[in-house]
């Protein structure tokens, strides 16, 4: 074989070689001198964090490779991690359990009757002897009643397993038995619906994917919550170990993701089930006319895609010790990226597992070597897409065709012409267009991938530099597309700026608790002397804080918290403080104590964190004592944003002909309340309460007199920065300092924007 086939055969990999590569020779290195790329702990990170994915991934494979295409894999790992959460800690006839303990039981019934079935035909088939190719016909005790006893005796041993769990809490195995079947019956209703109504799969798996997010969210209660769940005390400890290390040397998601690459790997190559997959979708109706059952085997790909979502769910749980509804957002599109990279063609009948492993990892690793090299995460967006167009135009058949060309012309061929409509000659040495566009092709892909990758290594702003620094402090910022974030960092780069001795690397955990996640393991491979976190929600984040501390790196918990003491310090507002003001001055504005009367609509933050309960049970503090008080809306969360509080409130304008006061749990959402109100005509019938009080933004609204009033939440930015520098530098520190605030309303608003420098 020539040198250029072997290249051309093995392209799927030497992307794979490439980026481990360029992660090695660019990386950081650590103050020891050890290469941080190729670090075992940094390539386990890597492991554990493209399992998930990958594992969706996986399924995702076979479901391409017959043609089709799984959009709810996102979704159905939702209701799978509250499915699984619930279960583990909430014991007795839960939503979660009335779909459960049915779902096994069906799973176990059909497994049963099928697998015995099986056996049967394949036993009278090779007494058939070995030239026969028709169909088996197996007589009444061996084709139904055998099967169904089977199915039932597996049905009542699985229920007698799981039901005292019910009663109790799920154990580990009861979980991942459990949220599996669930996943595997709704992924088998996908195939079902797909096969049996003739359906596009983009628009079944589609609408499965909206359904099973409100299954999610209904399953879950209290519209968006999040169901926390921290082994030893609300769940069981043993449910710990799906974080740990398998034999102390691979993460246990890794070992779920590997297991699968290689047992569906094997069935896809290796049984007639796998042929069947890549027959259908090389050619549906051949496949159908040579008497393979085409709509059995799709919907069975369907079914282990929704299963392997179910299994992806359990390892989230256990992962970021939560589950959620929203867990699996845009995570069908990452899949079917890494898919894509690994070779499979979207059109279907070609594509494998290898290639899907290859895939995820190059991600993984992509995504790795990018942030450790602290590369401004937007910038990482537009570098990530460019490598998978780039990436895809080189392993789609076109990059073969080059190195084909290459191979045939360097023999002094040429490569054999296609015939031509009006059968003219070509001329020597002219190429056809579609050729020339093809070789374009070719060369656009390998440019946006070269210009991709010598940007990722060429971009290292924490090199040679940061090493002179006496402190490297690394801080995880959950999202900067908010105001009052960005405001944050500002006020840190500015006291980080007073500090020349310390180098300041911030990250941007994308509104994405498993970013957020990956980020902050990135900083502790990264050996930073002290961690500022800032989380996205309590226990998500809880286990990467507890895996810092035990890395002896001193951690600076800021704004909203997490769920262990052990951190060095926490520095924010006293959002029940703040939240016992917002109630006071809202009891005030409906008319004083124990008169107060009116409707009121609350706007809850993100449910998953702290500030939105503190500001909830605050506020409560004093409305609830007010008998005249009613509240308009069970729990809505616009999750801090303005846009999502806008819709809630559209809705809340169009359900109530009577609005007295709006309290939200910050200023965007309290102002996309007001905006709402605007449109309806409605603004001037109530009050808005925010908080959060920024200078250039709350406090110019309620100057504006489009806000009541905001309370001042001040950023930890340059008190937290302060605090670590303190603290490295051996001085001692509190366990907590917490920030003052400040009740802003049209009296004081404009004086405070003078203070702040802003003409009012
Ligand atoms: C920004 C933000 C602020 C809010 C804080 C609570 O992400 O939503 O508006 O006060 O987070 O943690």
């Amino acid at each position: 074989m020539s040198a250029l086939r072997l290249i051309s055969r093995t392209k799927l990999y030497w992307g794979l070689i490439a980026i481990f590569l360029i992660g090695v020779l660019s990386s950081p290195v650590s103050s020891k001198g050890t290469n941080i790329f190729l670090s075992y702990g940094n390539l386990l990170d890597v492991l554990r964090q493209v399992s998930i994915t990958g594992l969706i991934a996986t399924g995702m494979t076979a479901v391409i490779i017959t043609g089709g295409i799984d959009l709810s894999v996102g979704s159905l790992m939702a209701i799978c991690s509250v499915v699984c959460a619930m279960l583990l800690t909430v014991p007795g006839g839960t939503p979660a359990a009335w779909m459960a303990v049915p779902a096994v039981g069906l799973v176990a019934l059909f497994l049963g009757a099928a697998v015995v079935r099986f056996v049967f035909a394949n036993l009278a088939k090779s007494r058939a002897g070995s030239g026969f190719h028709g169909v088996v016909r197996l007589d009444l005790l061996r084709g139904t009643v055998m099967p169904a006893v089977a199915g039932i005796v597996l049905c009542a041993l699985s229920l007698w397993y799981l039901l005292p769990q019910v009663e109790a809490k799920f154990g580990v195995l009861g979980v991942l038995i459990a949220a599996p079947c669930v996943g595997l019956l709704f992924g088998a209703l996908n195939g079902v619906i797909i096969v049996g109504g003739r359906l596009q799969p983009f628009i079944v798996t589609l609408a499965m994917m909206v359904t099973a997010l409100g299954v999610a969210r209904l399953t879950a209660g209290q519209n968006n919550a999040v169901l926390p769940v921290y082994t030893g005390s609300n769940a069981t400890e043993e449910f710990e170990v799906l974080r740990s290390l398998a034999f102390g040397i691979v993460p246990m998601p890794g070992l779920f993701f590997l297991g699968a690459i290689i047992i569906y790997g094997a069935v896809l190559r290796l049984t007639p089930f796998g042929r069947y997959v890549y027959a259908i979708g090389g050619n549906e109706e051949a496949a159908r006319l040579s008497g393979i059952a085409a709509g059995r085997v799709k919907i069975a790909t369907y079914a282990v895609s929704g299963l392997l979502a179910g299994i992806a769910a359990v390892l989230y749980v256990a992962q970021y010790r939560q589950g959620k509804p929203d867990a699996g957002a845009g995570l069908e599109l990452d899949a079917i990226a890494a898919v894509v990279i690994g070779g499979t063609s979207l059109m279907g009948g070609r594509g494998s597992l290898a290639g899907t492993l290859c895939g995820v990892l190059i991600f993984g690793l992509l995504s790795n070597i990018l942030q450790l090299h602290n590369i401004n995460s937007n910038l990482q967006l537009v570098l990530k897409g460019m490598i998978i167009v780039g990436t895809v135009l080189v392993q789609e058949r076109n990059a073969g065709e080059l190195f084909s060309h290459l191979r045939l012309t360097e023999r002094g061929r040429r490569p054999p012409k296609r015939p031509r409509r009006g059968g003219r000659r070509r001329k020597p040495g002219l190429e056809t267009s579609e050729e020339t566009r093809m070789k374009r092709r070719d060369m656009l892909g390998l440019a946006a991938l070269t210009a991709a990758l010598i940007a990722t290594s060429a971009l290292s702003p924490t090199s040679a530099l940061a090493q002179e620094k006496k402190w490297t402090i690394g801080f995880s910022q959950v999202t900067t597309i908010e105001p009052w974030r960005a405001q944050f960092n500002k006020d840190i780069l500015a006291e980080a700026a007073k500090h020349p001795d310390v180098n300041l690397i911030i990250t941007d955990g994308e509104d994405k608790t498993e970013k957020q996640v990956a980020d902050v393991e990135n900083l502790i491979r990264q050996q930073v002397d002290a961690l500022l976190i800032s989380p996205k929600e309590s226990a998500g984040l809880t286990g990467v804080v507890q895996e810092a501390i035990e890395a002896k790196i001193p951690v600076f918990v800021l704004d909203r918290n997490v769920d262990t003491k052990d951190y060095t310090q926490f520095v924010g507002g006293d959002n029940k403080l703040i939240g016992r003001a917002a109630g006071e001055y809202a009891v005030e504005l409906l008319g004083g104590k124990g008169k107060a009367k009116g409707n009121v609509v609350e706007i809850w933050g993100g449910m998953g964190t702290e500030p939105a309960h503190d500001r909830h049970d605050g506020f409560h503090e004093f409305t609830d004592k007010e008998p005249g008080i009613k509240y308009l809306l069970d729990k809505q969360s616009g999750d801090w944003k303005q846009d999502q509080a806008y819709n809630i409130m559209a809705t809340a304008l169009r359900n109530n002909e009577h609005i007295d006061l709006v309290y939200g749990h910050n200023d965007p959402m309290a102002y996309g309340a007001y905006l709402a109100a605007k449109d309806a005509g409605r603004e001037k019938e109530m009050k808005f309460i925010g908080i959060d009080g920024l200078p250039n933004e709350g406090v110019q609204l309620v100057n504006k007199g489009e806000l009541t009033a905001t309370f001042v939440y001040a950023t930890p930015g340059a008190e937290g920065l302060r605090q670590a520098i303190k603290y490295l530098n051996g001085e001692k520190v509190e366990k907590e300092v917490i920030l003052p605030t400040k009740k802003i309303t049209k009296e004081n608003a404009a004086e405070v924007l003078k203070e702040n420098g802003i003409n009012p």
